[in-house]
C-alpha cells in the first residue's frame, strides 16, 4: 500500500483528526438538497460512486434510500466498519478496497452521481491525473460530481504550514503529527483543475472548526458542484 494508505490505515486504527461519525455529512446533504431543490434530480435508483467513503456514513445514507452505491476506501479498517454499519441498517453498498488515484473496475458512462468528500486532497499529483480522467470516464453525460476539498484562501494555518512544513508538489504541506501529506487550492487554482473536465455549476467556500490533538484548528474548504 502507498504511504498515504498506510498513514489512514493507521489513522482510523487510532483517531487523532478522522471521524466515525456515521450520520451523512452536512455539507453532502446540502448539494442532495441542491440537486432536488434547483435541479429537480429526484435521488433515488440512481448509481452513485463515493470515494474515499471512509465508514460509509454518505454511502449508508444514500443505499438507505435505493440508490446502487460503490464505495472505495483505502483503508480497511474504515471499510470493514463501513460494511457492519450496512449490515446493521440491512442496506447493500459495493464497498471495494482501492485506491481512488488509480483506474476504477467500474464501466464507462455508469454512474449518476460522484462524491468526493474530503478524499481527493491525499493524491498526489499523478494520482489526482487518474481520479479526473476516471471520474470522468465513469460519469454518464449530464452526471454530477459533489467535491469538497481543502482551500488555501484566507487560511493562516494553511499559509504557515505551507511554509514550515511543505511536501515535495504544489500547495502541499506535511502534517507531521500523523505523517499524512495534504493538497490544498486556492479558487483559481481549483477552477483550473476541475474545468478541464466539467461544468462548475456553484462553487463556495466554506469554514470549519475541528479538534486536532486537542486543539481547535480553522479548515476552509470548496464546495463544489460540477456536471461532466
Ligand atoms: C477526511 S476522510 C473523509 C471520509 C468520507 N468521505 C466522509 O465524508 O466521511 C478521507 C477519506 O479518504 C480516504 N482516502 C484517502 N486517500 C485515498 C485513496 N488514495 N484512495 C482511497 N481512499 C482514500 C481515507 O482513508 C479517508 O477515509
Amino acid at each position: 500500500m502507498s504511504h498515504q494508505g498506510n498513514t489512514w490505515e493507521k489513522e482510523y486504527r487510532n483517531p487523532l483528526f478522522v471521524t466515525k461519525n456515521d450520520g451523512p455529512q452536512a455539507d453532502t446533504l446540502r448539494f442532495l438538497k441542491f440537486l432536488k431543490k434547483e435541479q429537480k434530480y429526484k435521488i433515488e435508483d440512481k448509481n452513485i460512486l463515493d470515494l474515499g467513503c471512509g465508514t460509509g456514513r454518505n454511502s449508508n445514507y444514500l443505499a438507505e434510500r435505493s440508490n446502487n452505491v460503490i464505495g472505495i476506501e483505502i483503508s480497511k479498517t474504515a471499510i470493514d466498519l463501513a460494511k457492519t454499519r450496512a449490515k446493521n441498517l440491512g442496506v447493500v453498498v459495493d464497498y471495494k478496497m482501492g485506491d481512488i488515484g488509480n483506474n476504477y473496475e467500474i464501466e464507462n458512462n455508469s454512474i449518476d452521481l460522484v462524491l468526493d468528500v474530503t478524499s481527493s486532497n491525499s493524491l498526489d499529483e499523478a494520482g489526482r491525473d487518474i481520479y479526473l480522467n476516471e471520474v470522468n470516464r465513469v460519469l454518464k453525460n449530464g452526471g454530477y460530481f459533489f467535491v469538497r476539498a481543502l482551500a488555501k484562501d484566507g487560511n493562516k494555518n494553511v499559509k504557515n504550514l505551507l511554509k514550515i512544513s511543505p511536501g515535495k508538489e504544489y500547495d502541499t504541506y506535511i502534517i507531521k503529527e500523523i505523517g499524512l501529506t495534504e493538497r490544498v487550492f486556492s479558487r483559481e487554482d481549483f477552477i483550473k483543475t476541475y474545468n478541464k473536465y466539467f461544468k462548475i455549476l456553484k462553487l463556495e467556500k466554506k469554514t470549519s472548526y475541528t479538534t486536532f490533538n486537542n486543539r481547535i484548528y480553522k479548515r476552509d474548504y470548496w464546495l463544489a458542484y460540477l456536471q461532466k
